[in-house]
């Protein structure tokens, strides 16, 4: 039997790591998504490394400190428009472009994140 290939692993925690704090970086300096993110972005950081080791097959560290991701629930609060939607995944995907992540892993990865991304629009542009 051939050993599953766990993406987490794949990636390296320090390489996934260091894409999360260059996409904050990002985040935070960014037009559409800055105005709804907390100034001080900490423990935002801090959650989404543990989320995204688990969403990559690695240990569920999000689920073991803060329960079930419920993620469309927990983003209701910020109205997240498609153009939000879109900033997001281009954040990610320079981020991803700058860790060196490509080929089918990178593929893989981001096309679940437009799908999970587009899953938590909860705003039309007019709303926001
Ligand atoms: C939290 C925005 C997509 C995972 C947040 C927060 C905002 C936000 C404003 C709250 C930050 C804070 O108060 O600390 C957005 C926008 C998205 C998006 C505009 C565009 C579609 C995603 C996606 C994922 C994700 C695709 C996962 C694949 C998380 C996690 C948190 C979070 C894990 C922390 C939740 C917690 O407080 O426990 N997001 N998000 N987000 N987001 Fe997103």
């Amino acid at each position: 039997m051939k050993k599953p290939i766990i993406p987490f692993e794949e990636i390296g925690e320090e390489r996934l790591h260091t894409m999360i704090d260059l996409f904050y970086d990002k985040v935070a300096v960014n037009p559409h998504l800055a105005p709804i993110f907390p100034d001080d972005l900490t423990e935002t950081r801090r959650k989404q490394k543990q989320f995204q080791t688990q969403y990559l097959g690695g240990p569920n560290l999000y689920t073991e400190e803060h329960g079930h991701p419920m993620m469309r629930a927990r983003h209701m609060p910020f109205p997240i428009t498609p153009t939000r939607a879109q900033a997001w995944l281009e954040c990610m995907s320079e981020a991803m472009d700058e860790v060196g992540l490509d080929g089918p892993l990178r593929d893989t990865y981001y096309k679940r994140l437009v799908l999970t991304a587009n899953h938590m629009i909860n705003a039309t542009e007019e709303d926001a």
